[in-house]
């Protein structure tokens, strides 16, 4: 077959340092839904890098299985391009993991991405390249240097954009602040600065991993302006705004000092997170249930509060089963497991409880600290010894071979 897609790599985010037939330049283009774009930005691409890189260059198209077909018509220009590449991947989706499985395929010492709209003007690559060839390892096209803007953008939309930039400065200064349009998604850079990084970004915004995990010294930027999108339409809906929160707090606490101090505790973070949500939502339930059964039905307190209590770990125990610690129980699920992990649950958080009491009277008699910090105090403490116990001992990993 002369023909044929790309395959899709699969595996860790990981860009190897060299390939057998290295070229000088690989661009990628991500694509979902670009049927009425992928022709024209196919020709105007390969058209300057006829120029500049002749037989030097490869274009890769990644296709997520567009239901408009974008891939296929990629894929029928193909015997017009001999540079063009196209990958369709079926099982992963969105953009920064499409930018990253293409230059994980990409044979070029420089890497580079622009989107398949056409908002990101072509003969700006000219001006990329050359940051890079006088010596930056990075060169990235911005809206915020001269030269750049956007076209017609409406003030909510401006504000958005800066806001979160401005977020951005504030969780992850040292990342955001080197450069000036740390949102763009037009930039190159070498291979050798990211080879062997292992990449983990979230949503759309693939220059802060590339910043916060790569070796970039030196940085060119380059103005351009936005251009309006003439076919199809943006992805963009309020969950990247999310992604993007959530990727800058991920490079936050894995990166840069925090990090180096986070391996050393070794302690899981997240999933830490997550129990504690689950608690809290313990929490509501065990109220709610105490306010049914003993304002509203006149049982005992007594009685009331330990059904409230064993409904509200109940509770937890399945929230907790089913996401904190999923990725383990998924893969222990007979019956006899699940009741294992429960009893074993249960019995740590009613420890849990007589712990509390004591810490409580401890902080109360011994620090005469005020009830409600001293009860505060002892839930923290508590939650944390109910998760390191229930990490240990409930979730174990205990079916994987050694
Ligand atoms: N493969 C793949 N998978 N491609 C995608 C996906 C996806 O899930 N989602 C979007 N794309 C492609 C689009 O087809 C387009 O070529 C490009 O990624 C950008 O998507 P748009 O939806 O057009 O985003 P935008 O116009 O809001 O652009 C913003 O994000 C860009 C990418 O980070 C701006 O911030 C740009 O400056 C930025 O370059
Ligand atoms: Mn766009």
């Amino acid at each position: 077959m002369i023909n044929s897609l790309v395959t899709v790599p699969s595996g860790i985010l990981q860009i190897p340092s060299s390939v057998l037939d290295p070229l000088h330049f690989s661009l990628i283009v991500p694509t979902y839904n670009e049927s009425g774009n992928i022709e024209k930005i196919i020709k105007i691409l390969t058209g300057i890098l006829d120029q500049q890189f002749p037989d030097n260059y490869e274009l890769i198209i990644v296709d997520d299985d567009s239901k408009d077909l974008t891939w296929q018509i990629a894929y029928s220009l193909m015997p017009e391009y001999p540079h063009l590449r196209v990958m369709r991947r079926t099982e992963e989706q969105g953009l920064s993991t499409a930018v990253i499985r293409g230059w994980q395929a990409a044979n070029g010492d420089i890497l580079g991405v622009i989107d398949g709209d056409l908002q990101h003007p072509p003969e700006v690559l000219v001006n990329l390249l050359l940051g890079i060839s006088q010596g930056a390892d990075l060169s990235v096209a911005s809206r915020h240097v001269e030269g750049g803007g956007v076209s017609d953008w409406s003030l909510a939309r401006r504000i958005l954009s800066r806001g979160a930039q401005m977020l951005g400065l504030v969780i992850l200064p040292r990342v955001i602040g080197r450069v000036s349009d740390p949102m763009s998604g037009y930039f190159m850079v070498r291979r050798s600065s990211i080879a062997q990084k292992t990449l983990n970004p979230l949503g759309y915004k693939i220059l802060i991993e590339v910043l916060g995990r790569g070796d970039i010294e030196t940085i060119a930027e380059v103005g351009y302006t936005f251009q309006e999108r003439q076919q199809g339409e943006s992805k963009v809906t309020w969950r990247q705004y999310q992604e993007y929160i959530f990727h800058l707090l991920r490079l936050r606490f894995s990166t840069g000092r925090l990090g180096r101090i986070r391996r050393k505790i070794d302690f899981p973070f997240g999933r830490f997170v997550n129990f504690a949500l689950v608690g809290l939502s313990g929490v509501v339930i065990d109220m709610g249930i105490l306010y049914l059964l003993h304002g509203v039905a006149h049982l005992g307190l007594t009685r009331s509060a330990v059904l409230a209590g064993e409904l509200a770990i109940i509770n937890n125990f399945l929230w907790n089963d089913l996401w904190t610690f999923g990725d383990i129980s998924r893969a222990q699920r007979s019956p006899s497991q699940i009741f294992k992990r429960f009893s074993k649950f249960n019995i740590i958080c009613l420890m849990g409880l007589i712990i509390k009491v004591l810490i409580l009277n401890f902080f109360f008699n011994f620090f005469h600290l005020n009830a409600y910090l001293a009860n505060f105090l002892a839930i923290l403490i508590v939650t944390v010894w109910n998760f390191w116990l229930n990490l240990k001992l409930s979730w174990r990993v205990t079916q994987i071979n050694k």
